[in-house]
């Protein structure tokens, strides 16, 4: 989704914002522009295509100033083109505005504005909301800062914005409704970006921009207002994230490094919480809440994308562990329909961004029913985090990769331990098999490891396959969230049509697919269901399908019905996810590259999508 990038301060701007744009590539977009305010005015540049394209263009133009705004533009509004490029001009050449998110009720302000003799070059809901709020300054007379409070009272939908005005060449004023701001405090100096990745090497303390605040913003100076023009205190927070976090280390792609980092993330992850030998998980957020979590009649997890299939793997684990019925609900569905919702119902959100517009909708519709909100979240300080009752980090450090890995295995070690933790509270998870799952979770990032030094043994197989047309992943049990997962990594980075399924309900449907080009692909673990997946395995290879077999070592059976193998670490069947997904994650790497796809920027996905 769009990122916006600002600056202020005695620094060059350029540089910053260019540097800051490249940061915030991995959100996904399509074209990209900035606004910056000189001794020659206001100049605005834009272009269709990467951050990159637009710097070799503006080599030898004037872009010497002070303070500046950047975006990097995912249509909503229009294809994505110069014209539709982000910054937005108003009629009158003064104002310029960046936005991230969606102007609902666009479409009437803008027959309002053409009435008066407005003009538009785009077709974006932003160039009608920057001359909407040109209308109201020119009609009341007032700062530009009361004008935007004033537009805001007004226009529907989610957004946040960065304005410029070229009469006020030391002021950027901006305003959040429901997309991530965050202001960098410098020493005379401010940052501003939709994440804290362009300010890193400049400063640590930063403030998050609430909804319906409106930021002004000088050198030396930050103010903060409500919409009813009372001055709000800012919550400076220390950021706790270094450059390196969000630089390739070496790796060819962001992807292949979050891939590696699994075993330090799931260990980061358990890090201070679990301690097998005690016996103890120590979770803040549980154990203040301890209460309502072992009282709950029901559990509803809300989430999207891969955040959704933890939460599928958590409703497996939970009701194993602790009998309390759970439901998965996607937060987009969850957040339109109507649904039940009961005051001694806890909602668990799952977001690696904490940001996925949907998902914040369908917390606060729960939340409006007195549901308490329990939120898994990997970004610190962001908006999920924020609204939650309470809630746990996945502590997997800055996820660059438009397709999930490590916040994924960190999301499921950290269900595991609430799992593991309501289950002992309430009785329903007997001691001798809790600590027995303890010790196998504090084994993961080692086992995790010995996958990653065979990773190699996946190449063949990628190469094999890569020319595939569709693949099916099949699991059950605990292993059919995962079939989901390794589905859902492959049509992300490959483009090649793939579908997960529970491994019987194959014969409903999907079977009519297998023919002897089909890749089929088993998540099939040592479990309980494990002569069950060995009957769906031979069903396949009946019909000359290709069998991809991701099995655990020691398994005497598949191999010799099986084309290919990779074989994992033993580990429980409630553990062995975390296992199971990280080749399938790695497979689609391997056929993304392979085919020459942009595995980190995938075509048409976007890594926050703070649009619904
Ligand atoms: C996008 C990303 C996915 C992610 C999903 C949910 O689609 O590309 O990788 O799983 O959003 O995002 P969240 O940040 O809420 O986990």
């Amino acid at each position: 989704m769009c990122g916006i990038v600002g600056y202020i301060g005695p620094r060059e701007a350029y540089p910053i914002i260019i540097t800051g744009l490249k940061r915030q590539e991995y959100r996904g977009y399509d074209s990209t522009g900035v606004a910056l305010i000189n001794n020659e005015g206001l100049q605005v540049y834009k272009k269709k295509g990467k951050v990159s394209e637009l710097e070799n263009a503006l080599l030898g133009k004037p872009l010497s100033a002070h303070i500046g705004i950047g975006h990097t533009r995912w249509a909503t509004h229009g294809e994505p083109s110069d014209v539709n490029a982000h910054p937005h001009e108003s009629n009158s050449g003064k104002l310029a505005i960046i936005h991230n998110g969606i102007i609902e009720n666009y479409a009437l302000i803008k027959q309002d504005l053409q009435k008066k003799g407005y003009t538009f070059k785009s077709e974006t809901d932003t160039e009608v909301l920057v001359n909407f709020i040109e209308d109201i300054q020119k009609n009341t007379q007032c700062p530009l800062e009361e004008a935007v409070r004033m537009a805001m009272k007004r226009v529907a939908g989610a957004y946040v914005i960065l304005l410029l005005d070229v009469d006020h060449p030391d002021t950027i004023i901006a305003a959040r409704k429901g997309s991530p701001l965050v202001i960098g405090i410098g020493k005379g100096e401010h940052f501003l970006g939709s994440d804290a990745t362009p300010m890193l090497e400049y400063t640590k303390e930063v403030v998050y921009v609430n909804d319906y605040e409106i930021a002004i913003i000088k050198a030396d100076e930050l103010v903060l207002k409500n919409l009813g023009n009372e001055k709000q205190t800012p919550y400076i927070i220390s950021l706790d994230m270094e450059l390196a976090a969000i630089e390739k280390g070496g790796f060819d792609h962001f992807m292949l490094k979050e891939i590696n980092e699994q075993p330090s993330t799931i260990y980061d992850c358990l890090r201070g919480r679990l301690d097998a030998k005690a016996g103890t998980i120590t979770m803040k957020g549980i154990e203040d809440n301890i209460h309502a979590l072992t009282s709950a009649k029901r559990i509803i997890i809300i989430a999207c994308g891969t955040s959704w299939h933890a939460g599928l793997e958590a409703e497996y684990i939970i009701e194993e562990l602790c009998r309390i019925p759970v439901e998965v609900e996607y937060a987009s569905e969850f957040r339109y329909r109507n649904p039940v919702i009961n005051k001694d119902d806890v909602i668990i959100a799952i977001s690696q961004s904490g940001e996925t517009a949907d998902t914040i909708v369908a917390i606060e519709k729960a939340k409006e029913h007195g549901a308490f909100i329990f939120g898994i979240v990997n970004v610190v300080g962001s908006s999920i985090s924020r609204i939650s009752n309470a809630g746990a980090y996945t502590h997997a450090g800055p996820e660059i990769g438009v397709a999930s890995t490590k916040a994924f295995t960190a999301q499921l070690a950290v269900l595991m331990m609430i799992a593991l933790k309501i289950g002992k509270e309430k009785g329903t998870l007997e001691l001798k098999r809790y600590m027995e799952l303890l010790n196998e979770l504090e084994n993961i990032p080692e086992k995790v490891q010995s996958i990653l030094r065979n990773a190699d043994a996946l190449k063949p197989i990628a190469s094999k396959y890569k020319n595939a047309i569709n693949a099916l992943y099949l699991g059950r049990g605990y292993n059919f969230p995962i079939a989901l997962e390794g589905a859902l990594k492959l049509k992300e980075i490959s483009y090649i049509h793939a579908e997960g399924y529970p491994a019987a309900e194959m014969k409903h449907g999907p079977i009519a697919l297998v023919d002897n080009q089909l890749p089929v692909i088993f998540v099939a673990t040592h479990d309980e269901y494990h002569s069950k997946i060995v009957s769906n395995i031979q069903e396949i290879k009946a019909r000359k399908g290709k069998v991809i077999a991701i099995i655990t070592e020691g398994d005497a059976i598949i191999p010799s019905m099986a084309d290919d193998v990779f074989f994992v670490p033993p580990a429980n069947e409630l553990v062995a996810p975390l296992l199971s997904v990280v080749p399938l994650q790695l497979l689609s790497y391997y056929i993304g590259v392979d085919k020459g796809c942009d595995v980190d920027k995938p075509r048409n996905l976007a890594k926050s999508v703070t649009v619904e």
